[in-house]
Order: structure tokens, then sequence, then C-alpha cells
């Protein structure tokens, strides 16, 4: 869709966990990327996508393995400039006629790494002589460049952290300029992309957006589309897109599975019916799900069961509403990344994903998954180009399977009850301190095991909850908030004071990785 349209950079991937931050740095910069696995690169993909630049992500493996991923040969005729990160400079060198090897020293974490030589890769960031802390993650290192390359940093335990042939345009950096941890690695892409590939940065919501809809149309002609509402801001904003592409050609499904916070399924319900004067389906489905997830305490099988009930509820919907051809989901391309593993390929899944994980084969409705490019920040900024309520588009991401996630062990409605009380009161906490626009995510998870208190004069044995809230600009890392003492121990007497049955309350102090941000 946007291919045709728009300067456009490849990017490589190589297995790395950090391969979606280097395409949300690339559309930060206003330049349109996507990221194939590097078994997938044909001379007809090359031809057709066309890139104006390509990126080679790092990635788990090494070298000097016999089966080592390679570029496609290809990559290095097209003529564009090219820059490989980790391991995706490894493989250049390899390629080119240069040799890295395993080193001695590893680097992991932060390095110092000091420039030696002017380049257009530096330009605003530094001269030679000046020092920069990045982010490395390498056991690897090269030792020996190709032909044409020279080094333009250095750092302590990679002599040839940063090189360049800028005859060809290839450029290649030992450490990942894609992460936060390398505070000067979003001006380097930029370098990368604006200044060395030439590119102008012409990719806009407001262009996707009148892209988006027009796609819209054309895949789904005069069929009819279903579209599940969870209330969370992806799945409104694709309602929200899809009634502006194709009107009443549309439904809306809300699945109440009785895990939505509180108030969430009338909020719901009266802003897509009422404001929007969407068609929409309520089905209260609470019992069927609590039955289903009763005695499961499995991460993964919740996920499964939630995800295969949802589509199931779907298709009867899409019969009843007289042969709906096309189900539409909110899903984004960070789930669509880490749910995939691409054949052979070294990327693992850490969870299923709702929006994927469950969607059973035999569907017979094809998908519409207008945001499946998109980044989480992008879909905001795509509600707001929608007309949306800033209020609305801002809010904290909601995941598909709900409260089940934050209810570890087996589901049992009391608990799911507490869990929205509490759940209520810290969000209104949060607010009332100002501090909602400054965290990603915060929620609270209640745990499968209780413990002793004291209430007035008697014993309590009650539940423990959790509460988690972290900072972040993706889901794909993330620190904890730092809430002060005073607003965790106010939070907390009001969780203890106002919700019966629980007695004790605990902050997660767990960054990502190696947490995930939900439990399970
Ligand atoms: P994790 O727990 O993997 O979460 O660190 C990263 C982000 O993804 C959200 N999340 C989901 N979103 N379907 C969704 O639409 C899901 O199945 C799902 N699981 C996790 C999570 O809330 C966080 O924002």
């Amino acid at each position: 869709m946007t291919t045709a349209l728009h300067e456009r950079v490849l990017i490589i991937d190589f297995g790395s966990q950090v391969t979606k931050l280097i395409a949300r740095r690339v559309r930060e910069s206003g330049v349109y990327c996507e990221v194939h696995p590097f078994n997938k690169i044909t001379d007809e993909l090359l031809s057709d996508y066309a890139p104006g630049a390509v990126i080679l992500s790092g990635g788990p493996n090494s070298v000097g393995q016999t089966k080592s991923p390679r570029i496609h040969d290809a990559v290095f005729k097209l003529g564009v400039p090219l820059l490989g990160i980790c391991y995706g400079q490894m493989a250049m060198v390899e390629q080119l006629g240069g040799s890295a090897e395993g080193a001695d020293e590893r680097e992991f974490g932060r390095a110092e790494l000091e420039i030696v030589k002017d380049s257009p890769l530096f330009s605003g960031i530094g001269t030679p002589g000046s020092k920069h802390t990045v982010w490395m993650s390498h056991g690897d290192r090269v030792n020996a460049l190709p032909e044409g390359f020279e080094i333009i940093a250095k750092s302590p335990n990679a002599p040839f952290a940063v090189s360049q042939d800028s005859a060809r345009k290839f450029y290649n950096v030992m450490f990942h300029p894609e992460v936060a941890h390398t505070p000067i690695g979003a001006q380097l892409l930029k370098n990368f992309t604006h200044k060395i590939a030439g590119l102008k940065g012409d990719w806009t919501m407001a262009a996707f957006k009148d892209e988006a809809i027009a796609a819209v149309r054309k895949q789904v002609g005069d069929g009819k589309v279903i579209c599940g509402l969870s209330g969370g801001v992806d799945s409104s904003v694709v309602a929200v897109l899809l009634n502006e592409a194709i009107g009443d050609q549309l439904t809306c499904v809300f699945v109440d599975t009785g895990m939505m916070r509180k108030n969430e399924a009338e909020e719901v319900i009266s802003l897509f019916s009422t404001h929007y004067n969407i068609n929409l389906i309520h089905v209260d489905a609470q019992d069927k799900f609590l039955d289903l997830l009763e005695g499961v305490s499995d991460p993964e099988q919740k996920r499964k069961i939630i995800g295969k009930t949802f589509i199931d509820l779907f298709e009867i919907q899409a019969k009843n509403i007289g042969g709906a051809k096309f189900l539409a989901q909110g899903t984004l391309y960070p789930d669509v990344i880490e749910s995939v593993s691409f054949d052979g390929g070294p990327s693992v899944t850490i969870k299923s994903h709702h929006n994927v994980g469950g969607l059973p084969e035999r569907m017979d409705m094809a998908l519409v998954e207008p945001l499946r490019e998109l980044f989480k920040d992008e879909v905001r900024d795509l509600g707001r180009e929608l007309g949306l309520d800033p209020a609305f588009v801002e809010r904290h991401p909601f995941p598909g399977p709900g409260l089940a996630i934050r209810c570890p062990g087996e589901i049992t409605k009391e608990k799911l009850d507490l869990l929205r009380e509490a759940d209520a009161i810290y969000l209104s906490q949060i607010k009332k301190h100002n501090l909602y626009n400054e965290i990603w995510q915060a929620f609270a998870v209640i745990l499968p095991v209780k413990t002793v208190g004291v209430m007035g004069d008697s014993r309590t044995y009650e539940h423990v909850l959790a509460l988690r809230a972290v900072t972040s600009s993706d889901g794909m890392t993330a620190d904890y908030y730092p809430f002060s003492h005073e607003f965790l121990g106010e939070t907390a007497t009001r969780i203890i004071n106002e919700v019966q049955g629980v007695n004790r309350v605990v902050y997660d102090i767990t960054s990502k990785p190696p947490g995930t941000i939900e439990w399970e």
C-alpha cells in the first residue's frame, strides 16, 4: 500500500529482539520502513520494494557458525547505502572479504565509543577525539576489514567498532543505535537515512490515514466487515478508521469477556454506539469465558483459550449479520513481530499475543488489519488524525486477554471483582496526582497467594495485590515508574481500606527485560 508512494528503507532482520526498535527510530525520523526476515529476501522482493537504503539488524548468531545467516548477495549490488548493526555488521564484513570471530572480551551493556575520523554518520554528534556512550551486546568482533573500509570509531573491546566504505556508502556499527541506552543512536540513524541516503522523510500520519482508508475500501469492496472492539486504543482506532472508510458495511462486536476493567463495557458502548453511531453488537460472554478458564493456570493456555473463544464468537456474529467476509483487528507491528518466528529463524515466541496466537486456521474470514505496520505511538497519532478525543487516544494500552493475564493462577469471579476495584482506585490515584501521561502503562495484579494481616483487633487472611507502572516508548523495553513513597503509601492505604479482600499491597520494580510488562 504505502510502498509505492513513499521513500522507504528495508530493514533485514537477523533475529535480534530489538530489530523493531530500528524500525521505530527510522519511522520517527519520517521515513517509511519495513522489517523483512533475512531468509525471505529475494531478488523479486528487492526490486518490488526498491529501498532507498538497507539496514541489517543484529541477531543471536555468530558468523563463525556453519549455518549462520547470510545477507542475500543482491543486497550489495542494489547501489544504495547499507548500514550493518552488530550481527549485520559482522555478516557484511565476512561476505565482503574481511573477518570476524569470537572475542576474548565480550562487551555487554554500556561502552565508551571514541570517534577517530570525521564521517557523515557522526554529523551533529561529534568530531574525532569525542567520546560517546553506546550500548553493546556482542561476543564476536570484527578483526579485519574488507577492502575499501576504514575505521571511524573504536571502543575498548571493539577496535573496529564503526567503519565505513564511503565510496559504496556501506557503514557498519558494532553497537545498537536503536536502543534508548545509546543516546546518539537516533541521530546516527537519521544521519544514515537523511544525510547518507538522501531521504527527506515523507512519512506522515495524515498521509497514512488517507492511504489506509483507500486500502480498506479496495480490499473489502462492497463486502461486510466485522470488527472486534475491546475498548483499547488500537481496536477503537480501527473501528473509527473503518467507519470513515466503509460506514454501514461495518459492524462492531464488543465481547464482554468479564475480563474488562471497571465501567469499561458501558464506556465502550456509549462511545461507539451513541457518539459514533456505529453498528454495534454487544455480546455478554462473561459466564462463558469464566467457565472455559475454570481451573486453568498456565498463561499460554489462558491466552490460547481466550483468543480462540473470541474468534468463535466472532464467527457466530458474522454469520448472524449475513455473511461478513472480513474480520478487522487492531493488530500492531510489534504483535506481529513478537509472535511470529520465521521459518527456521532465530526469533523466539515470548508470549502468544491474543491478536495473532489464538487465530484458528479454519477461520473463513479474511483479515483486515490496517494498523499492522504501525507502532503504538503511530496509532495514537492516527487516532488524533481521525478526530478521536485526545484523552481517549492517550489511554494506557490494555491487552487483548484483559484482566485474565493480571490474575496469575486460577481465575475466579471473586478475584476479578477485587482486581477491578483495586485497579480503579490505583488509576484514580495516578490521575489525581497528574501522573497518567508520564506512565506508559499502570495496572494492578492480584496474586494467587493470601497473607496474614491485622485490621482493627482482628486477624485477616486475604489477597495480595501487586501494583505495576512502567515507562516505555513502545512496550518492547520498559523501566518501572519511580513513584514517591508518599504516593505508594497513600495508594496502598486506600486500596486496603476500600477493597474488602485485600490486606497487602506490593510494588513491582522489575524492568523489561528481564521482566515483561504484564505478569503473564
Ligand atoms: P509484555 O507483557 O509482553 O507486554 O511486556 C508488552 C505490551 O503488550 C501488551 N500485551 C498485549 N496486547 N494482546 C494485546 O493486544 C495481547 O495478547 C497482549 N499481551 C500483552 C501489554 O499490555 C504491553 O503493553
